[in-house]
């Protein structure tokens, strides 16, 4: 007799889609099979049963462009529950004077206590020459992500090509992976300044956030950050790439046999720089932005040529009132948006439902592919026996309209307000516990556990038993 079994639903498995039960003991799937009794049985009947979703790519009270993101590691990962995210990977970031190591523990103690579902960091490195020789040790200490921002020189976080290449030839050394940022900080700022004059402001408003960045901005700096990977071998990964050139660069690296691979994240699956037109279109600013209807297209179709591995969110949420710091100056936005209660509504809704990807692809995208490559698997990431029993159950068409006022996520919008998405998890199991049931959280707030990971990215993939990447 198991501790609990799932029976009857339409299970997502490596090996596709079966009907079939699934037992839970403890906190590991411990069989997968008809006719399975447990102490406690979840009926899943006219439901999918999918591998619980990893965000990889999230931002918690982050302190951004004069303001501190709003959701936390309370709200954050209730609103990551309610949307079937079991594993989020969030960013640590040292500051001022700051070790990575000092960066790390900042970090965990953001998440120690509050956190309801299982989580890490990458590690960001923002003063190359301080922080070159302690990266050897945060490998050490169970972190196998790195992470360097090509923009962002008055937040002290900007990486220049001596520190992405020095930390490429790194990765490939220590069998880890670098995230890399890639827009083009020079030309960019460049751009920035000749739209920054108050008669433009005044005519164009929070269109100039995307007037500002054409899609070379990131072209150019993925085709950079390619180089360097092509050359050092060590494991690149371009994190919220919003443009089909980005796509393009990527398949002919890919090609070459360079180790580089990409995310996107669902905004730029579903939403344009059209957005920005609107009276609130300040609130849809994020860096890089949402591109055009074509890039959206592009981005769909890498999902099933393989240019797109992985669709996370860069969820970095703030409220209507820290939006309204910019006062109509596009450079003042708060850069960012909410996402982690609604990225797989939003995947299952805009690419299952709509027949552009299928259920199994998106649980590679989800869940199996940011697993292997971010050096999870094969404890997290697919419904396998001896995995974490971390699962989401999903209804194929019950719907439900966004409304802020009873989501987890701690905003007073959404950028996806008003639609109606499929997809919103009925029950979420982490490590077997029930955290979400009939769509409203119930689990305890602090069970959430770091995990400690030892390699990442295609070759930190290939070490691991059995992960043959399908990317
Ligand atoms: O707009 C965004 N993406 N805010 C978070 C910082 C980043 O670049 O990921
Ligand atoms: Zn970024
Ligand atoms: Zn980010």
């Amino acid at each position: 007799m198991y501790d609990k079994v799932i029976k009857g639903g339409s299970v997502v498995t490596p090996d596709g889609v079966i009907e079939t039960d699934v037992a839970i003991s403890g906190e590991k799937i411990a069989a997968i099979g008809p006719g399975l009794e447990g102490n406690e049985v979840i009926d899943a009947a006219g439901h999918f049963v999918i591998p619980g979703v990893l965000d990889v790519h999230v931002h918690l009270a982050l302190p951004f462009c004069g303001t501190t993101s709003s959701d936390d590691y309370h709200t954050g990962t209730r609103a990551g529950a309610r949307g079937g995210v079991t594993t989020l990977i969030d960013f640590a970031i040292p500051y001022e004077g700051d070790s990575l190591n000092d960066a790390a523990d900042n970090w965990h103690r953001k998440a120690e206590g509050k956190a309801l579902i299982d989580y890490t960091f990458h590690i960001c490195i923002t003063r190359w020459d301080e922080h070159k020789d302690q990266i050897e040790g945060m490998v050490d200490r169970g972190f196998s992500t790195f992470k360097e921002f090509m923009i962002y020189e008055s937040e002290g976080w900007q990486s220049d090509d001596r520190a992405l290449f020095g930390t490429l030839e790194k990765m490939n050394e220590l069998g880890t992976m670098l995230l890399v940022h890639a827009e083009s900080s020079r030309v960019l700022d460049e751009l920035i300044e000749r739209h920054h004059t108050p008669e433009l402001m005044a005519e164009y408003g929070a269109q100039l956030h995307a007037m500002s960045r054409p899609n070379f901005i990131e072209a150019e700096a993925i085709q950079r950050a390619a180089k360097w990977c092509e050359i050092t071998g060590g494991n690149l990964y371009i994190v919220h790439m919003s443009t089909g050139e980005g796509a393009d660069i990527i398949r002919d690296a890919q090609k070459r046999g360079v180790p580089v691979l990409a995310e996107t994240c669902a905004q730029y699956l579903v939403l344009d720089d059209a957005m920005f037109a609107r009276e609130d279109g300040h609130l849809y600013a994020c860096c890089p932005q949402i591109k055009k209807p074509k890039d959206i297209e592009r981005l769909w179709e890498g999902m099933n040529t393989g240019e797109v591995s992985v669709v996370s969110t860069d969820t970095c949420t703030f409220t209507r009132e820290q939006k309204a710091m910019w006062e109509g100056d596009f450079t003042k936005i708060p850069m960012g948006m909410p996402g982690l209660e609604t990225l797989l509504p939003i995947v299952y809704t805009h690419g299952v439902r709509k027949g552009r990807i299928s259920i199994e692809q998106m649980c590679e995208k989800l869940s199996s592919n940011p697993a292997r490559i971010m050096g999870l698997a094969p404890r997290k990431g697919s419904i396998e026996i001896g995995a974490d029993a971390d699962i989401a159950i999903i209804h194929p068409t019950h719907e439900i309209v966004v409304d802020p006022a009873t989501m987890e996520t701690n905003a007073d919008w959404s950028p996806f307000e008003g639609w109606s998405l499929a997809g919103f998890s009925r029950t979420t199991i982490s490590r077997g516990d029930i955290i979400v049931d009939d769509y409203k959280v119930v689990g305890e707030m602090g069970r959430g556990k770091w995990l400690s990971r030892k390699t990442a990215g295609l070759t930190g993939a290939k070490q691991i038993e059995s992960a043959e990447l399908s990317i």
